[in-house]
Parts: C-alpha cells; structure tokens; sequence
C-alpha cells in the first residue's frame, strides 16, 4: 500500500520519510527539476525496489542525492580541481557530477560501471528528508520507465500509486526538466545529458566542456554515453512529430490539415524554449488523457534551455522531424 502525504498539510512527514528510506523502503519525493523515486543508494535490496517499481532495465545507472558535502569524500576518488568549482557555482541546484566511484557504493546503483553519478538537490524538501535519512538517496525520476518525468503529483500518483511506499505531493516543480548529467572522469570534461543548467553556464565556469557528440548533431547514429539516453524516452502515447523550424504557418496548417484527414486527433504545440522547459512533460501527458494520438511540437533554437528541450523532444519524438 502506498502512504501519500501533502507537504504542507502533513508535517509529520518529513521524518516518516526519512524513516522509510532508513528501514529499505521507497518515497517519492519533489526535487527542483522532477519528482524522483528515492531508496537508500547503499542498500542493494533497497535499489532493487526502484528497479522494479519503474519497470527500469538494470544496466541504467541511478543517480545518488546528497544534502552535505561529506558524503561526497565517502563515494567518490580521483576528483577533478574543477568539481571544486562546479560545486560552488552550481550546487544545490541541478547538476549531476559523474565521478570515479568508491567499491562502497553498490554495484546495482552504477550498473557496474567504475563511475556515480551525484547530485546535491536545492529543492527544501527534499533537502531535508534526504538530510534526515543521513544516506545518500538513489533516486531516478519517478515516472514508469519510458514515460514523461513527473513534474506534478498527479502524474506521480498516476505511474507509481502501489508501487511505492511513500509519495510526498509537494505541488508542481521549478524547473520541469531533469538536471544536467556533466562527466568529470573524462577530459575534457563531457554534457552527457543537457538539463536545467545549460552549456553556457558550464562553459563559464569550465571553458573546456565538451557537448557529448551524440546529442544533437548524429542522434541515434553514434552510442550514447549515458546508459539511459538510449532507450525510448519522455514519450507520451501519442505518436510525437518535430516541426521544423523553417515551416511557415501555412505549411503547419497544412500538416495539420494532412493528419487530421487521415483520422488523428491532432495536438499542435508552438511555445518558447523556457516554456517548453516547464511544460513539454505535463503537455504530453495531458495530450493523451484529452485523448489525443499525434502531437505535433514546433522546434526551438538549440541555445541555452533549448538544447535540453530539443533533447527531450527529439527523444520522445524518436528522432521524426516533419
Ligand atoms: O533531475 C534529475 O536528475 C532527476 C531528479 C529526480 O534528481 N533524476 C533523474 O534520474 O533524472 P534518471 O535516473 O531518470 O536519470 C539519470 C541519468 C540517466 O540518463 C543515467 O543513464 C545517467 O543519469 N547516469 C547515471 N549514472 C551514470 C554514470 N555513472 N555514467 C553515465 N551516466 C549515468
Ligand atoms: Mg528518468
């Protein structure tokens, strides 16, 4: 049975959080960029839950939260000068660090890989159930594995009512696209996985960071570095087209018009990239309670925000650019 708990109303919570995850269970929690499903990240019975609740193939690494920075000397080695800095300009807040990883920290969070990825999240909330547990936090988004990240507790309590111990509705999050996944194992260092903290903002801060060359140019052709990029991802039941960039609104009309007749119900998105941010999850999912079966998203320029947002679509679109 899944306990659900409203931040505000329920103050008990945070501690029975806390608890759960110390006695091996799962709370899903709000961070600043998606709700995540958390579990103690040293407790290999305890991963496993999380595994099974998402339906996630076990060769997906997890991400381990923290709320100090002692935890951080525990888990990793081999740490790069530059994380110092990343650190102080970028945490809390989301940014995932990968890092050479201590044998102290369970096989099934990395997927065997020699490398964790960690990050201290801003949110308050989580913060504070992650600090009270005194553990660091595996903790994937809380979606069923292939579906749109949860920006909302009600798509949370959609995909994982029964599947999890604990669910906190903490309202809608800040940022509505997960954190910027940044390799610090290699050099120089690489953006596996573009997020809410853009490549220019890493870059004035670590002018050598490198954009992992699968992620826009030669989608698909090249084999994505994180183990998670490759899979069908973020994507509604309706079938999900790109729009060019270089249509004028006749030829969208037209498009429309052409799927339309063939019998679709035919969503057609056209906002900004930072909109798009904090939305393009919770559209697809009410695209397809409103009963729609193609969605059609019109491109956004692939500066700043939207290159996580191009990511996404593109992703859940599986790479169709009409
Ligand atoms: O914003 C976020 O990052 C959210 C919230 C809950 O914190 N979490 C999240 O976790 O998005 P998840 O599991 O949905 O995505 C983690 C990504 C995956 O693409 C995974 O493959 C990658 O990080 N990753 C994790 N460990 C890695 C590693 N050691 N090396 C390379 N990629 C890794
Ligand atoms: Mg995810």
């Amino acid at each position: 049975m899944t306990l659900c708990y409203h931040a505000e109303r329920d103050r008990a919570n945070l501690h029975e959080a806390a608890d759960i995850l110390k006695q091996g269970g799962t709370v899903v929690f709000p961070t600043e960029t998606v709700y995540g499903l958390g579990a103690n990240g040293l407790d290999e019975a305890a991963v496993r839950k999380i595994f099974i609740a998402k339906g996630r193939p076990a060769d997906n690494p997890l991400i381990l939260h923290i709320a100090s920075l002692d935890w951080l000397d525990r888990l990793v080695v081999d740490v790069p000068p530059i994380t110092q800095t990343l650190i102080d300009a970028f945490w809390p807040g989301p940014l995932t660090l990968i890092l050479r990883r201590r044998d102290f920290v369970p096989d099934i969070v990395t997927a065997g890989l020699d490398t964790v990825a960690i990050r201290m999240p801003s949110h308050p909330l989580a913060r504070a159930i992650i600090a009270a547990a005194d553990l660091p936090i595996a903790a994937p988004s809380a979606n069923l594995s292939g579906k749109p990240s949860p920006t909302k507790a009600d798509h949370v309590i959609a995909d994982m009512m029964g599947r999890v111990d604990l669910i906190i509705d903490g309202g809608d999050v800040e940022h509505g696209l997960e954190s910027t996944v940044l390799d610090l194992s290699v050099e120089p260092p690489l953006i596996l996985r573009p997020g809410a903290i853009t490549y220019e903002q890493l870059r004035a801060f670590c002018p050598t960071v490198q954009l992992d060359k699968s992620l826009l140019v030669s989608f698909g052709k090249d084999k994505p570095r994180a183990p998670g990029m490759k899979y069908r991802h973020y994507a509604p039941r309706a079938a999900v087209f790109v729009v060019d960039l270089a249509h004028s609104s006749q030829e969208i009309d037209a498009l429309i018009q052409s799927f339309t007749e063939k019998g679709h119900k035919v969503r057609y998105i056209d906002e900004s990239a930072e909109r798009l941010a904090g939305q393009l999850f919770s559209l697809f999912r009410s695209a397809d309670a409103d009963g729609y079966d193609v969605i059609l998203v019109k491109a956004v320029p692939t500066d700043q925000i939207g290159l996580a947002v191009m990511n996404r679509l593109l992703k859940a679109a599986e790479y169709k650019i009409i």
